[in-house]
């Protein structure tokens, strides 16, 4: 029934359509929006908004907002307003293709911050003002709170910085999930900050709701729409492959007594692969798994099915169609099992830190001496974004990186000799994996890093030509701590690699400079 979610009476009267709530929007404002992957955004407002936009700019008008929101989010609301060009600026990480064109071909400014950063940018004032907050929601309490949806991101942090809330309420999420949410409300800013006191990932520091103002609220939103987030596909070889190798790892580093037998908590990044490697320790010879991540996927939701991992703490669900649908029906299932944080503490350095985490991120090229680019194509367009991989990568206890060896079907290696961007350095990569091997970097200056990654790593077809580079480099450094010829570290760009002429030539030129710089 309309409006029974509403437990608050005074509230009711709040109720509108999406049109009209989004006819509170103004032109040139920061809205900070609810949303995480695919889960646990606004569903309607977005939609009402673009067509608001649409009509402005068809009537010569500009109408542009700035979206902020937790992370990557759903068609209906990157995907609506990128295509009718509404946004001034987005951050953080996004993955809307239609966004990503308008970032790249230079329409719309992209901020690709942190996630744990995003919360203490806005209390700090380095953003500007956050004038209008939308919300999805569960619903709504007596004293006004409200009960969270399927992620919980920038949520707090919108909610209390926002001048003007409007809420969606959203009768697909099961009312059940009210109870399986962890809201902590001790964070400050500098110098009052205090410990964040978490010592296992299954510790409840928080309020199962949001707190809110509701002198601040201009309208609610009822809907009634499932998530939406993308299929994953079935893991391919290369994934199997990159999965079993990170297990075999697990079972040396358990038998040398350096991870205990059930493991550390788990980190798993976005991405197929990352969900492969948890569909593979479905058969793996670990219990009593514990997770602390900042997405739940399908793997890790298997996981917790089958009672091979007994906890999950997330910031949000991203699960596939299917997952969801599973997931909305069955909630009571796993109200033991499954936490959502803030995502300021699900991806806290300091939390990490002390829990000690296992972190598995996806990248898009890694360098001879261990630089990760998780972000950049060919040094100047942007993927989807940093997102978490930075808090999880440089403080976990162990941080490995995987890819397949090559992308573009075998086209371009993603082992290079210098990455194109750099989102994670040297110092924060320990292992690297692909489907030919992995190499473990702990304690390895640069030139023995080298070896190793070109070693395990590097697809055959590549091989040579980087043993080949690594050894000139050799030679012709200017410097023998990470050896490079800086003229040739970008020659192995597609376009460059299918032209052998223009190698050669560019050999022999780099040849002479590097001489001429002994
Ligand atoms: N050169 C050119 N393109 C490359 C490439 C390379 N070296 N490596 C990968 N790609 C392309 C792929 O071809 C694919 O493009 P397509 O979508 O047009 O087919 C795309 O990048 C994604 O690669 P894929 O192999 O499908 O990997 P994935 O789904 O595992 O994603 C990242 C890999 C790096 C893009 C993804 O993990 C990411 O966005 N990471 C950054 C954020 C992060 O780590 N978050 C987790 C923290 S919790």
């Amino acid at each position: 029934m309309a409006g029974n979610r509403i437990r608050n009476a005074q509230l009711r009267s709040k109720i509108m359509t999406a049109d009209q709530a989004a006819a509170l929007i103004p032109k040139g404002c920061n809205v900070g929006m609810s949303g995480f992957t695919g889960a646990g955004y606004p569903k309607e407002v977005p939609l009402a908004l673009a067509d608001r936009m649409n009509a402005a700019h068809a009537a010569g008008e500009d109408f542009k907002i700035s979206v902020w929101t937790g992370a990557s989010t759903a068609p209906e609301l990157d995907g609506a307003l990128a295509k009718v060009d509404g946004m001034e600026l987005r951050l953080p990480y996004q993955s809307d293709p239609t966004c990503r064109k308008r970032i790249n071909a230079g329409e719309m400014e992209y901020l690709d911050i942190h996630l744990s950063h995003v919360g203490q940018f806005v209390w700090g004032g380095y953003l500007g003002k956050l004038d209008v907050a939308i919300i999805e929601v569960v619903g709504i309490r007596e004293d006004g709170s409200l009960i969270p949806s399927s992620s919980v991101g920038n949520n707090k942090t919108w909610l209390d910085c926002a001048d003007k809330i409007i809420i969606e309420v959203n009768n697909w999420q099961n009312e059940a999930l009210e109870g399986m949410h962890d809201v902590y409300y001790g964070t400050q800013l500098p110098p009052k900050r205090k410990p964040i006191p978490m010592i296992t990932a299954s510790d409840r520091i928080g309020e199962t709701a949001l707190r809110c103002d509701p002198s601040k609220i201009i309208a609610i939103v009822e809907t009634h729409a499932p998530d939406r987030n993308s299929p994953f596909t079935p893991p391919d070889e290369n994934s199997r492959l990159i999965a079993s190798h990170i297990i075999d790892f697990f079972g040396h580093e358990v038998k040398r007594g350096r991870l205990p037998k059930e493991l550390l908590p788990l980190q798993s990044g976005v991405g197929n692969v990352a969900n492969a490697v948890m569909e593979q320790l479905q058969d793996a010879p670990y219990d009593n798994l514990m997770a602390y991540t900042e997405v739940l996927q399908d793997g890790m939701f298997n996981l917790l099915r089958s009672g091979k991992m007994s906890f999950a703490s997330a910031t949000a669900l991203s699960l596939s169609p299917e997952a969801a649908e599973e997931f909305n029906r069955d909630v009571h299932l796993y109200r033991e099992k499954i936490l959502l944080r803030p995502q300021e503490i699900s991806n806290h350095p300091e939390v990490i830190r002390r829990l000690g985490l296992i972190a598995m991120n996806g990248l898009i090229e890694a360098d001879i001496y261990g630089n990760v680019n998780s972000t950049h194509i060919r040094g100047s367009s942007i993927m989807n974004g940093i997102g978490g991989s930075g808090d999880f990568a440089r403080n976990s206890w162990l941080s490995i990186f995987m890819t397949p060896s090559s992308a573009k079907n075998g086209a371009v290696s993603c082992i290079v000799p210098m990455v194109t961007h750099v989102d994670h350095t040297e110092h924060d990569v320990q292992v690297i994996v692909t489907e030919q091997g992995l190499a473990d970097l702990r304690g390895l200056a640069p030139r023995k890093r080298a070896r190793v990654i070109i070693d395990k790593c590097a697809h055959p077809y590549f091989k040579p030509a980087l043993n080949e580079y690594f050894e000139r480099a050799l030679k012709y450094s200017h410097g023998q701590h990470t050896p490079h010829i800086l003229d040739e570290a970008f020659t192995f760009l597609p376009e460059w690699q299918a032209d052998k002429a223009a190698q050669d030539a560019w050999k022999e030129d780099s040849l002479v400079q590097a001489d001429a710089w002994k």
